[in-house]
């Protein structure tokens, strides 16, 4: 049985895993650790929650501390991208755990907060530089950062970063690396065509490891559907959370709005809930997460921007109010529960015009999950007249209009339609395009971060998604 000791990794990282409490490794860190401690470019694909980050972050780390030498000014040793803030920072804690006690500087950049701090720490220098791509362009473009002395380039969530919200900032800052470097790809999913790009940026004949098939979900989530009239999803959550079970979980909406709404329903009925998208200010974003995973919110309910990397310990269940129009977020999404070989619940309310989305999910995860129809409940119908009668659904009113603000121009789309419950819905033309209004591409959750121009949802036909159609709005 391979151990931590047998792969070779330095001693400080041996007592840094112990004290983590890690006795062996993972398939994904038996493999890949010793391709990286080589030297090797690695496409690493593993299921969520498998330990993909230490399988990056304990070889870089040894490699840096075997060859040491000074960060570059105002650059870094190891150059690591992630798709959003809290998985960036969320990346760095890991590097900061796994490195103690061996003197490694480790430094995070991203939008939504101040550059002062950012420049004085980039101005010496770092080893392990941990980014989201919008901030890191602005300070290459102010001459920040110079990134021409990085070993090593990490993208998490490989996919994600080379799929078109991110490709192009991706490849910008990949121009502005020495060409002879290591590179390191890893995600949960890979669908064929991104790792054909992902081949322009390795180096050729990179090592490929792939613990199981891409885009494999992990066993030990006990999956289902439940079919049900969209107007009624509201109450069938509710009668979800009767289920004393459900102690920690994370519901995914479809829309920033949408995932307001839903946690304002669920505080309504008593239930702790907050939400975490785009439009909330970091601050914001890192106190709901902080509290959800002290265990102060039974719900959190999240657009995208918390469905991939994130580690939250004990998620007993994940709701997905609407299906993601990416069949990979499927996998990221439930991938929130059962890490580490725990267990966990995955629920999809799926409603009549999700069935295709549903469909391609299955299809990019090889299984039928196993459904129940809810439609035409007596139980359900009766819940959602009392609630109506309790509680009037009023039409959603935008915070930021109240405080003279309004928002970003653009983005004041007229109000959503009410169906005859007075429950918002989407609008008509953009459902048909399985974009509803104020969908959350992940690019753009970075808030600040690149936005994407998607014209078409990807899910339909692949080989269209990796041409064009890509552009960036400057943040
Ligand atoms: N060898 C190990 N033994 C025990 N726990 C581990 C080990 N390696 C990692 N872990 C723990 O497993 C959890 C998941 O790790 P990590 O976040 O790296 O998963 P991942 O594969 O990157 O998942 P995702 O695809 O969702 O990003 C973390 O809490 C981490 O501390
Ligand atoms: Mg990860």
């Amino acid at each position: 049985m391979t151990d931590f000791a047998s792969l070779g990794l330095a001693k400080p990282l041996l007592s840094a895993l112990a004290a983590e409490g890690y006795t062996k490794p993972t398939p994904i860190q038996a493999q890949a650790i010793p391709l990286v401690m080589d030297g090797k470019d690695v496409l690493g694909i593993a299921q969520t929650g498998t330990g993909k980050t230490a399988a990056f972050a304990l070889p870089i780390l040894h490699r840096l501390a075997a060859n040491r030498r000074p960060a570059p000014r105002r650059g870094c040793r190891c150059l690591v991208l992630s798709p959003t803030r809290e998985l960036a920072t969320q990346i760095a804690e890991s590097f900061r755990a796994y490195g103690a006690g061996m003197g490694m500087t480790v430094q995070v950049v991203f939008g939504g907060v101040k550059y002062g701090p950012q420049v004085r720490a980039l101005a010496g220098g770092v080893d392990v530089l941990v980014a989201t791509p919008g901030r890191l362009i602005d300070h290459i473009n102010e001459k920040v950062a110079n990134l021409s002395e990085t070993e090593i380039f990490v993208l998490d969530e490989a996919d994600q970063m080379l799929d078109m919200g991110f490709v192009v900032p991706i490849r910008r800052i990949a121009k502005t690396l020495p060409r002879v470097r290591q590179n390191l790809f890893f995600s949960a999913t890979m669908p064929s065509e991104i790792e054909k790009l992902a081949a322009e940026l390795l180096n050729p004949n990179p090592s490929k490891v792939s613990v199981t098939p891409q885009a494999t979900t992990v066993e030990k989530i006990e999956q289902k559907v439940l079919f049900i009239e969209t107007a009624r999803k509201r109450v069938l959550l509710a009668e979800l959370f009767d289920d004393p079970a459900m102690k920690r979980v994370l519901v995914f909406t479809r829309t920033k709005r949408g995932a307001d709404r839903v946690a304002k329903g669920l505080t309504t009925i008593g239930i702790e809930a907050a939400s975490i998208h785009g439009d909330k200010s970091q601050g914001q974003r890192e106190r709901a997460l902080a509290e959800f995973k002290a265990g102060k919110m039974r719900a959190l309910v999240a657009t995208d921007i918390a469905a991939r990397g994130i580690d939250v310990d004990g998620v007993t269940h994940v709701i997905q109010f609407e299906l993601p129009n990416v069949p990979e977020a499927y996998v990221h999404r439930i991938g929130r529960t059962a890490r580490a070989g725990a267990g966990g619940a995955a629920i999809s309310l799926v409603a009549d015009d999700e069935r295709n989305l549903l469909r391609d999910i299955q299809k990019v995860t090889r299984q039928v999950i196993p459904a129940w129809d809810r439609r035409n409940d007596k139980v359900l119908a009766q819940a959602q007249a009392a609630m109506a009668s309790v509680e009037p659904e009023k039409p959603y009113k935008d915070p930021r209009a109240a405080n003279g603000r309004g928002g970003q121009p653009g983005r004041n789309k007229k109000p959503a339609a009410l169906d005859a419950s007075g429950k918002a819905q989407p609008d008509r033309g953009q459902r048909a395009r399985h974009r509803p209004a104020g969908y959350e591409p992940l690019a753009m959750a970075a808030a600040g971060e690149a936005a994407p121009k998607r014209k078409k949802p990807r899910n339909r036909n692949r080989s269209n998604s990796s041409g064009g159609g890509g552009g960036l709005s400057a943040s």
